[in-house]
């Protein structure tokens, strides 16, 4: 199987994870890339029976709402039940590297209220060590390069995503030739400076269960 076939098997298989767990208040957290867009395709033979759903980004919502699902603000609903998204990095503590697509910071958001964090990634997302994958920060423009400095001294290599500007009107630097050793250390130490909204790192707030596609076949994994 290629990589596509990888991600059309986990996004079904996350499908069938919500299917199994549906109620009449069923509020699904939607989120963003490639694998996430294959999973709202997913959900249509069963969208009727949800509730609603929040999205992660802009993209995410007008291909809900093109799918004939109600998409909410956060604000409005009083949990998330499920929250299925994909990720750039993942590794056995299900510490996740997130925001290629540079939805980190939304997608944060409904992870840290979702009450069931799923993600989906084909198996080329596995790692035995976080870093390899640029992580992304996004920053308030104005504190990019007071970021930029800052990360530095930490050991990474930022790089300005050029031309890319998020969903909430700011930048990111992309920290590449940082090798994550303590994955919830760093997330929280880049949180403090002063400028980041947040980061890519999904540690402090992990996956509840990966779902990763092989080729030997779909592999769960949970913490
Ligand atoms: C977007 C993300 C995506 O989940 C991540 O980039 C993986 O994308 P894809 O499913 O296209 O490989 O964090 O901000």
């Amino acid at each position: 199987m290629d990589q596509n076939q990888l991600k059309k098997a986990v996004a079904e298989a996350a499908a069938q994870f919500v299917r199994e767990r549906l109620h009449d208040k069923m509020v699904l957290g939607v989120g963003t890339g490639s694998t996430a867009n294959l999973f709202i395709e997913c959900l249509a033979p069963f969208k009727d029976q949800i509730l609603c759903t929040v999205a992660s980004s802009e993209e995410t919502q007008r291909r809900l709402r093109l799918l004939g699902l109600e998409v909410r603000d956060l604000n409005s609903v009083d949990e998330v039940s499920i929250y299925v998204d994909g990720a750039d990095e993942a590794n056995e503590s299900l510490h996740l590297i997130k925001g290629g697509g540079g939805a980190l910071t939304r997608e944060k958001i409904i992870a840290a209220v979702a009450r069931e964090f799923v993600c989906i990634a084909d198996e080329s997302k596995y790692v035995p060590t976080l870093g390899k994958f640029p992580l992304p920060v996004e920053v308030i423009p104005m504190a990019r390069s007071h970021v930029a400095r800052a990360i530095v001294t930490l050991g990474g290599d930022p790089v300005y995503r050029e031309g890319f500007v998020t969903d909430n009107g700011n930048h990111i630097l992309d920290i590449h030739n940082m090798e994550i050793r303590d994955p919830v250390g760093l997330e929280t130490q880049l949180n403090q400076i002063t400028g980041v909204v947040t980061n890519g790192l999904f540690a402090v707030r992990p996956a509840d269960l990966l779902i990763l596609g092989t080729s030997e076949g779909i592999r769960n994994y949970k913490i």
